[in-house]
């Protein structure tokens, strides 16, 4: 398996561009299917979570070809409405497929998702929102088996969990309804950036999407979609992964190629604890200092601070003035990367879903194992900055997201090089 070694203390300048975004294209490649004919869509990251939606496209019977950052899927092939142990397994994004599977071919049949080590990752909300538009779900070992032989037809669906709304529940249901009988409404939707995406890539193709952005979608159910080319939306939490690089190091760096107002909660959060970013139409520059505050996160659904830059974050403040605290309202086990940092040096206790972070002078390198794929960027985080060598061994965890993570970190001076463990 591969290794990061890392030589910290480096500051990081220069200029880095931001790959198109993760969460946005997954559950866009799974919409795909729904389209008469050929979907071409660009900015494309190769990632290994978009490999594994490739393979799961291909073995329901799709054709598709990936190059140069382009995916080209033609889904005339499909033959296949189910998704197997060993798919759903290594990626819970592949979950994105049932609502176009019912929607398109009236059945589906899935295996459940695992859990992870970010929490147990439920799909009851899935589950209700299919039912409610008339699908019949069953499970039986370890699979849902959902049939909606007579179509399904446009109702009320509230979507709110406890822990207030669900990216890909809303992505499934939108998905779910283009093709329903009459009017859906979804209150309680998700509005986070790649779900905006989704959305307005189904109103390109035909769908009659309202709502888009807020709390409350409306969709009026059409026969058919076409295919169309589309542009997939910049990784807002790369993006906020490179800023913090350049902030933990105290360096410069030129973040391009982004969307600097998917990020308020998070730049609003960096610049309390006294970083300068400045932001552009596409682009974000990060001043680091020497020193830098201590803040208080709180992770919350979109436009609130993402949980998937909670980890980067905690490095950052293991490094600040003061004593800053995490809470995470949307994964309360999201802390697996909290007792590697404590071995690099950090002071962290946890009590439950909140973190309280005693800012340190340094981290000291050492060996640590990435576990999940923003805790992977964390360790990266911190061991750029750590006293000597840092090695972090699994990082296959970070291949799933980041786009030739550390070319981008050597081409702004890291010394970071793969190694095999
Ligand atoms: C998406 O996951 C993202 N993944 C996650 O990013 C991200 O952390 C998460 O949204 C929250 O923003 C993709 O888009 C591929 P949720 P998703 O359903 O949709 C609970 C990364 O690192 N819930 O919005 O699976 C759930 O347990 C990944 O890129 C239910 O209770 O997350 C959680 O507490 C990690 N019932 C909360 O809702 C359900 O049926 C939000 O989860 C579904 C979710």
């Amino acid at each position: 398996m591969e290794k990061f070694e890392i030589n910290g203390g480096k500051k990081l300048f220069g200029e880095v561009e931001i790959s198109g975004s993760k969460n946005a294209v997954l559950p866009i490649m799974a919409a795909s299917i729904l389209a008469e004919g050929k979907s071409i869509i660009h900015n494309v990251p190769r990632l290994e979570d978009v490999f594994t939606m490739i393979k799961i496209l291909t073995y329901l019977g799709a054709n598709v070809k990936f190059d140069n950052q382009t995916l080209e899927i033609d889904s005339s092939g499909i033959n296949k409405f189910d998704a197997p142990y060993e798919f759903v397994k290594t990626m819970r994004a592949s979950i994105s497929f049932l609502g176009p599977l019912i929607a398109k071919f009236k059945k589906a049949e899935f295996s459940l998702p695992g859990g992870c080590v970010i929490g147990s990752r439920p799909i009851d909300l899935h589950i209700k929102g299919l039912q409610e538009l008339g699908a019949d779900i069953k499970i039986s070992d370890g699979y849902i088996v959902a049939d909606a032989e007579n179509g399904l037809k446009g109702r009320y669906i509230f979507l709110g969990g406890n822990f207030g709304s669900s990216v890909l529940a809303t992505c499934n249901l939108m998905c779910a309804a283009v093709f329903a009988q009459g009017e859906t409404i979804i209150e309680f939707a998700a509005c986070e950036p790649e779900v905006i995406d989704l959305a307005l890539y189904l109103s390109a193709m035909g769908a009659k999407i309202s709502g888009i952005g807020s709390p409350y979608l409306k969709i009026e159910g059409v026969k058919t979609l076409k295919s169309v080319e589309w542009t997939v939306i910049p990784d807002r939490i790369e993006t906020g992964t490179f800023i913090l690089a350049g902030a933990i190091t105290s360096g410069k760096i030129k973040v391009k190629k982004c969307q600097p107002y998917h990020l308020g909660a998070f730049l609003e959060k960096i610049t309390a604890c006294g970083i300068t970013c400045e932001k552009g139409k596409d682009y974000i520059e990060v001043s680091g200092k020497s020193f830098w505050q201590a803040t208080d996160i709180v992770t919350l659904p979109y436009p609130g601070f993402p949980t998937d830059l909670q980890a980067q974050m905690m490095a950052f403040l293991c490094l600040a003035d003061g004593v800053s605290v995490v809470t995470e309202k949307i994964f309360p086990e999201r802390f697996i990367h909290v007792s590697e940092l404590n071995r690099l040096g950090a002071n962290i206790i946890l009590n439950g879903a909140t973190a309280i972070i005693r800012g340190v002078k340094k981290f000291y390198g050492a060996k640590v194992m990435a576990s999940d794929l923003r805790a992977s960027a964390a360790l990266v985080l911190a061991g750029l900055m750590a006293e000597g060598k840092t090695e972090v061994s699994r990082i296959y965890h970070l291949r799933r997201g980041y786009e030739n993570f550390e070319k981008k970190l050597q081409n702004l001076g890291a010394e970071i090089i793969t190694g095999k463990e």
